[in-house]
């Protein structure tokens, strides 16, 4: 964590001094990303992904939109989990006015980037987005820590509060090296 914040306020540093081109207004940090994280009932997981990097990128004065959806819709208009909701909450994140939608072909149009939670969520996607999916833009989120591994965050909802634990635990970790990576595209770009 410490790392990720010194690296984080470099790029802070640098985005207030850059003298060339493109520049950034003084204590203006331009970084429009856009992030999707998609479970399959976007009641478990992915609303956990969507808190805990919107927390991050928020933290870190970064203007990012990070939302979340599911591939099998069964449930559609709920809030997260109630153990989602419990152990983001002891993390000092607040989850409950998240709403489960389903993932649809045209978030391949609205988003940078999609993280997906696991393989068969991936190939839900791919289904429900023949023509449009993009596999520049869709990416295991696990790859993020493990390149090239295609493992699965483990899905809780099956199990009990330790499995939430454990998908807040990995998730958080994930989501770090996700911040790194985008916020390090930016101190490039403006650097
Ligand atoms: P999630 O977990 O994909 O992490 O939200 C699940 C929640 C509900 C179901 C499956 C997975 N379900 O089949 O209802």
């Amino acid at each position: 964590m410490r790392e990720l914040r010194d690296s984080i306020k470099s790029w802070q540093v640098v985005a207030r001094r850059s003298n060339g081109r493109p520049r950034l207004p003084t204590n203006h940090y331009i970084c429009n990303m856009k992030i999707l994280f998609v479970c399959l009932g976007n009641i478990c997981r992915s609303p956990l992904a969507e808190g805990i990097l919107q927390d991050m990128a928020s933290r870190a004065g970064l203007h990012w939109a990070v939302e979340s959806a599911g591939t099998n819709g069964y449930h559609t208009g709920e809030p997260p989990h109630h153990l989602s909701i419990k152990v983001a909450k002891e993390n000092g994140i607040d989850i409950s006015r998240q709403r489960s939608r389903i993932f649809v072909a045209a978030d391949l149009n609205n988003y940078d980037m999609i993280y997906a939670m696991a393989g068969d969520v991936l190939e839900d996607m791919k289904r429900i987005a023949p023509k449009k999916f993009d596999a520049k833009k869709v990416e295991l989120l696990l790859n993020e820590l493990y390149v090239g591994e295609n493992r699965d965050v483990p899905d809780p909802w099956y199990g009990t509060e330790p499995g939430f634990h454990e998908a807040f635990a990995i998730i958080h970790e994930a989501c770090e090296s996700v911040l790194k990576k985008y916020s390090d595209k930016e101190i490039k770009k403006y650097a």
